[in-house]
Order: C-alpha cells, then structure tokens, then sequence
C-alpha cells in the first residue's frame, strides 16, 4: 500500500470534510474516542497549537492513520535521572499523545512507520529546543505493550506512562 505521511494540516482536509471522513480504529470505547478525535478535534488543536497532527495518507485521500505531538514535562524518579544526568525536577518531552491506524490496516507496518516518522520529527526538534525524551500515556495494559515491546519504550512509575530517552531515540535512527 502506497502512502506518505504529512501534517494534517498539508492534507488537503476541511474541519467539514474531516468530520465526513470514515476513520475507524477499532471498537473499544478508547479507540472510538481516537477516531471521534481525530475527525473533529484534530484540526482546531492544531491550529491551536495544543497538539500537531500527522497523517498516513494515500493518494486519494485514504486516512490510514494518525498521531500528536505535543510538548510535555516527566517526572522521573531519581534512579532514572541520575542515570539520565538530568536535573531534579521534571524534565521536557515531547508527548505523543494520540495514535491509531485504521482497523482495516492494522497490522501491516503502519503504527510503526508513524513512530518512525515521530521519532525523525523529535529529533529536528530536538536541535532547536530541549527535549530529553518521548512520554506516552497508553490507555490500558495492552497498548502500554505495544509501546514497550515494540518501541522499546520504558514504564518508569506505578501508571501506565511510558519513556523513551531521546538518546536511544537517536540510537534508533542510525
Ligand atoms: C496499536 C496500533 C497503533 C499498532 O499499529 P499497527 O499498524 O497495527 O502496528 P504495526 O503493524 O506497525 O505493528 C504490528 C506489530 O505490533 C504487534 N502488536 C500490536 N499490538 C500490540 C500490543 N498491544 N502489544 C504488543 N505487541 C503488539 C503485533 O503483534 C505486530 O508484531 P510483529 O511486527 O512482530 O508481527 C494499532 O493497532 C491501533 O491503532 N490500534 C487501535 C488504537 C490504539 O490502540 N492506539 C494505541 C495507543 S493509545
């Protein structure tokens, strides 16, 4: 399946055409809410500036999935930051706060290629602006192991928060 993936707001998309868009990730209440978000939140966060949206999108148009960037703050425990060099109070991140791929397609390389794709855009950031890692906040134990066992993510409290020190982000990349 051939597709690219861009800014939401390079798509092409209208909060009107957005909104009759067929975007579905699954039937969970937290994956509907993934999709309600993504046909009529996305776009006014954006332009808010509250969360950046990224779209895996086909040629005509086909939204295969999506996810948020946002800034963010953690709070490690010591051991972490000690082992980290960070400072004693919450550190920045970046927060990828939403991510879903279209049922239809799941399974197929997608969700990796958007943290691919995420991970190259914090690392630009990065350069300009202090980031010591990625934060993600899954909504249950199953999505927490996405994270971990196929991203390489850590849980660093007793929540489901996960961690990716930008240093193994750029380890990733080489
Ligand atoms: C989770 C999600 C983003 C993954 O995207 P995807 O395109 O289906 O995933 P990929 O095809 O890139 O990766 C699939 C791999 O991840 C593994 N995987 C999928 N879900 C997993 C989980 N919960 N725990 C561990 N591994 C998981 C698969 O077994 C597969 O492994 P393989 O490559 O060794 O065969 C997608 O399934 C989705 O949108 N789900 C519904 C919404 C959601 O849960 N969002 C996530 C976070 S809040």
């Amino acid at each position: 399946m051939s597709y690219v993936i861009k800014p939401l707001t390079e798509s092409g998309f209208t909060k009107s055409s957005l909104r009759k868009l067929s975007f579905d990730c699954g039937n969970a209440a937290d994956e509907q809410e993934l999709a309600i978000y993504f046909k009529r939140y996305a776009l006014t966060n954006d332009q808010s500036g509250c969360a950046k949206t990224f779209v895996a999108i086909t040629d005509d148009l086909q939204v295969l999935g999506y996810y948020t960037l946002s800034a963010s703050l953690i709070d490690l425990p010591e051991l972490f930051r000690k082992e980290a060099k960070l400072p004693d109070y919450p550190s920045p991140v970046v927060l990828i706060g939403k991510l879903a791929v279209c049922k239809s397609c799941q399974g197929k390389g997608i969700g990796q290629a958007l943290m691919r794709d995420a991970f190259l855009r914090i690392l630009e950031t990065a350069k300009n602006i202090g980031v010591c890692g990625i934060r993600i906040d899954p909504s249950n134990q199953i999505k927490q192991g996405y994270y971990i066992q196929k991203c390489g993510f850590i849980p660093f409290d007793e929540t489901l928060s996960v961690y990716l020190p930008i240093e193994t982000v750029r380890e990733a990349l080489r």
